[in-house]
């Protein structure tokens, strides 16, 4: 898998470069994936400052790479993200990064590796699923439960079609009808009833609005699992995105250099 080492000039940056939209796919009406050309490398897990001229820019992970290309699952809520919404593909958006430190795939190799992911939170996870689901002799095993509000906001339905059988994918719905395919209830209810595969050697990732970070990093406490072996991702609103403005910034702590991936070990000290 590519990796972004980000020693590049793009890396700290503060120009934005132009790049093309090679494709969009409309999970939702009001969740889109732009793919775009790149000419480096990315990391899952880090993320990009995505502008548009005369608008504004807004922070977005990376949610797949490879050759070539760069995913992001785009939430249309406000300015940019609205505007992003009337391009179409072979249009230019303008990035500036990757920033921030991304999941560190070696510390899950040859592990078991569990992640907790809700709505939107699914997309910074989903390439580093795909990547396990597609090499699977490099993780012991992997559990995901993946939680949306119901049906039509699921993401990714089609690609994870394929994943169900290879490793223990879970998907929760809040609302809506039980099926093979979904259970009803919060992402915390499956985790409850969920053995977890060695305890002692697992690593989990955590990623979804802050009440849910909340609650299932306590549930893993609970079920034996240190803070250590525990990966959160937090947002938090961010302006320069390099570690000079203050406006992400968590007593000694600068989200976006330091994180946006902590060890929990390091989250607890500043976690809501
Ligand atoms: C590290 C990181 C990674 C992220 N990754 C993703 C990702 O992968 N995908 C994704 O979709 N998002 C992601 N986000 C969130 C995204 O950056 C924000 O949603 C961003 O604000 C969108 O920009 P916008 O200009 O479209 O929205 P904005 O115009 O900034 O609006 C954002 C929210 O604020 C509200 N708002 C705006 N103005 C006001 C006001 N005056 N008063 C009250 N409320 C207001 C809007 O209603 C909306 O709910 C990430 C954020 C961070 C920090
Ligand atoms: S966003 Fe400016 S210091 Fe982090």
């Amino acid at each position: 898998m590519s990796h972004c080492s980000c020693q590049s000039h793009k890396q700290h940056s503060l120009l934005p470069a132009v790049h093309r939209i090679l494709s969009i796919t409309r999970h939702t009406p009001l969740e889109w994936n732009f793919r775009v050309a790149v000419d480096y490398p990315a990391q899952l897990g880090q993320f990009v400052e995505v502008s548009l001229p005369g608008v504004g820019e807004a922070p977005i992970s990376v949610s797949d790479c490879g050759e070539g290309w760069m995913d992001l699952l785009i939430r249309k809520v406000g300015q940019v993200t609205n505007a992003l919404f009337t391009l179409k593909e072979g249009d230019n958006v303008w990035l500036r990064g990757c920033y921030g430190h991304g999941y560190p795939l070696d510390a899950f190799k040859h592990k078991p590796l569990l992640i907790v992911a809700g709505g939107t939170g699914v997309a910074p996870v989903k390439g580093l699923m795909r990547y396990f689901v597609e090499h699977p002799d490099e993780i012991a095993s992997m559990d995901m439960i993946l939680g949306y509000k119901n049906r039509d906001c699921v993401l990714y339905k089609e690609e994870m079609a394929g994943w169900s059988g290879k490793h223990n994918l879970i998907l929760t719905l809040d609302e809506g009808e039980a099926s093979d395919a979904y259970q009803i209830g919060r992402v915390t209810d499956r985790l409850q009833e969920l053995v977890l595969r060695s305890p002692e050697t697992m690593q989990a990732i955590v990623v979804g609005p802050p009440v849910m970070i909340k609650f299932t990093v306590q549930m893993l406490l609970e079920k034996g699992l240190t803070a250590e072996q525990i990966w959160v991702d937090y947002e938090r609103r961010m302006a320069c995105s390099v570690g000079k403005c203050g406006h992400c910034r968590m007593g000694d702590i600068y989200v976006c250099v330091d994180g946006p991936v902590f060890n929990y070990a390091t989250a607890q000290a500043f976690a809501d």
